[in-house]
């Protein structure tokens, strides 16, 4: 066990510095993931120290944390954090640009890629405002993610976990509502072969009762073994789906514990979630 699975699950915050150095001592030939210091496997997906900028601000301060196959993490963090802006330089877009540090999924370096090769790799990021093509039906967005190898699910099992995207596939993808286009972007994401989803504020702007529906079927899922990051406003929604939470203060990692320490730690929560 490391020492960073132990923090996991006593809840310690884990010291930026600290963490920084790990990653600064790892010494490995390119192209082979780095040994931990600390001596433990490398993780399914870990990032480490990873700096990031727009232009010259600063944003990304030294990010590091990893993520274990088959879990669920909530990056969580006031508004301005840095959530979108971590889950953009995972998934390797221009912007932010990594200027530091090393990101690997499933022994890949994704540090050494651009976002098309990421994507090809196993990222799946589902961004905040959805992006479904103007001018296609939903069948042909998803059709369009599985234009490239690797494909991922068929339309037909996703249609089986989203029964309302088959219930409107020739529709227009942009006419439906917000929560069936949030299906649609999941479901777009489960097109390609993916191995980490990255879901930006899957909740944003829904009717509770909508959040529910979203909520059970990222609940499935789980069940299914889908490893996933997922940011949310709505913390305590993502605190009940996550096994695991990050949370970011000023681009940095303050805690990261067990879903449930966030949950019974109220000094924490109002701290850094203002909940
Ligand atoms: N394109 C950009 N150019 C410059 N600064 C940006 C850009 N996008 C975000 N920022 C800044 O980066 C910081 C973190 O933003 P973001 O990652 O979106 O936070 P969060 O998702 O946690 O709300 C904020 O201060 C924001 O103003
Ligand atoms: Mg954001």
């Amino acid at each position: 066990m490391s020492a960073l699975e132990m923090s996991a699950e006593t809840g310690q915050v884990i010291p930026m510095k600290q963490q920084t150095a790990q990653a600064q001592e790892s010494d490995h030939a390119p192209g082979s993931p780095p040994a931990r210091s600390t001596g433990g496997q490398p993780a399914y997906f870990s990032c480490w120290d990873v700096h990031a900028y727009y232009g010259e601000s600063y944003i990304v301060q030294g990010v590091s944390f990893d993520v274990r196959e088959g879990e669920i993490v909530a990056l969580l963090g006031r508004n301005g954090a840095g959530k979108t802006s971590t889950l953009r330089a995972i998934a390797r877009v221009d912007d932010p640009q990594l200027r530091h540090g090393e990101i690997w999924l499933d022994h890949k370096p994704l540090h050494e890629m651009k976002s098309n090769e990421a994507a090809q790799n196993g990222i799946g990021l589902v961004p905040e405002d959805r992006r479904i093509i103007q001018g296609l039906t939903v069948e042909e967005n998803i059709k369009l993610a599985q234009i490239a190898p690797p494909v991922g699910w068929s339309i037909e099992r996703i249609y089986d976990l989203f029964p309302r995207l088959g219930e409107r596939r020739k529709q227009e993808g942009t006419t439906l509502s917000g929560g069936e286009q949030q299906m649609l972007a999941i479901g777009r994401a489960l097109a390609r072969d993916v191995k980490l989803l990255l879901l930006d504020e899957p909740y944003e702007g829904l009717a509770p009762v909508i959040v529910q529906e979203i909520e059970k079927t990222l609940e499935q899922i789980k069940t299914l073994g889908m490893t996933t990051i997922i940011v949310e406003q709505n913390a305590i929604a993502a605190l009940h789906l996550a096994d695991r939470a990050i949370i970011l203060d000023m681009g940095q990692v303050v805690f990261d514990g067990t879903a449930q320490d966030v949950l019974d730690d109220e000094d924490l929560r109002q701290q850094y979630l203002a909940i």
